[in-house]
């Protein structure tokens, strides 16, 4: 049985459940690193006498995607790096994500109607409005999707890494639109355009795969490896965002690194890292990110 986006907290139905806005209150103290390493140590108390209860609410796949992938080495460069390559989807799957997104209503943020990827032509929806990015509706709806994510190496790295099964998945399958925008314009429209790290939760981390091909110039994610750990005050105490000027004043550029790959390329990574996407100029990058918190 496959999963959806849903929470998986027990009793759910049960619980008064906070606004969201007061929940986004409380999850922004997973900025801080000792909270995030609190929050896994209570989890993983919490799971102790019972593993297999969250474990199995989890409904893990019987086979893995991703039998090549060493977990222990890979956590471990989790740790160091804030990042482990070596994922790769079989081309069926690619396949039936990328048509899923081709088939299904998309929305942007900021712009009321929903459309299709293909009515985007050079960047622009028949009215005339830009398009920048462009999320897929009801991804719940992709049977690959939900395989993925309930994967039982991934859902390994993820236990190993957090020390807790996951409690809360979410995915996300999202173009980024190829324009020729300058790039203040592009930074200004599309918030991941500048550099940042990701809040989402008390802990969380996060698997990314490129659906198409993506080379410098078709949309890669730039991270700056190491960055997940403590961050300077100037970067943890104000905004989660920094324009690159800021960040380089903290952070060697020789820890940066540009994530290029063939359709298929899978990597984990802790989005408390810096990162940021390049816009793309010559084609749409179609991904795939699953979080789990
Ligand atoms: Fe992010």
């Amino acid at each position: 049985m496959l999963i959806t986006n849903q929470s998986l907290e027990p009793d759910s139905s049960t619980q008064k459940t906070p606004d969201k806005e007061y929940a986004n209150r409380l999850y922004a103290l997973g900025r801080f690193l000792f909270v995030r390493r609190s929050y896994s140590f209570f989890q993983n108390l919490r799971q102790r006498p019972n593993p297999t209860f969250y474990k199995q609410r989890l409904n893990i796949c019987e086979r893995s995607l991703f039998e090549e992938f060493n977990v222990d080495m890979g956590v471990e460069q989790m740790r160091q790096e804030g990042v482990s390559f070596g994922l790769r989807l079989p081309a069926p799957l690619i396949e039936q994500i990328h048509d899923y997104a081709l088939q299904t209503p998309c929305t942007e943020p900021g712009f009321p109607e929903e459309f299709f990827i293909t009515q985007v032509k050079n960047g622009c929806l028949p009215c005339g409005h830009q398009v920048l990015r462009a999320l897929v509706s009801n991804v719940k709806g992709c049977d690959a999707i939900a395989k993925i994510a309930q994967d039982p190496v991934l859902l390994q790295i993820v236990h190993n890494y957090l020390h807790y099964w996951p409690t809360r998945i979410t995915k996300h399958l999202s173009w980024s639109v190829a324009s020729d925008l300058s790039d203040e314009e592009k930074r200004r429209r599309y918030p991941p355009a500048t550099f940042h790290y990701d809040i989402a939760g008390f802990n969380f981390m996060t698997a990314y795969f490129y659906i198409t091909d993506v080379d410098e110039h078709s949309g890669p994610h730039v991270m700056l490896k190491g960055s997940h750990g403590k961050k300077p005050l100037p970067i943890l105490l104000s905004s989660n965002r920094h324009p690159d000027s800021t960040i380089f004043k903290h952070y060697s550029q020789e820890n940066e690194i540009v994530i290029t790959g063939k359709r298929g390329f899978g990597f984990v990574q802790d989005p408390s890292c810096i990162h940021k996407v390049i816009p793309p100029v010559t084609a749409n990058r179609l991904l795939l990110q699953i979080r789990y918190s």
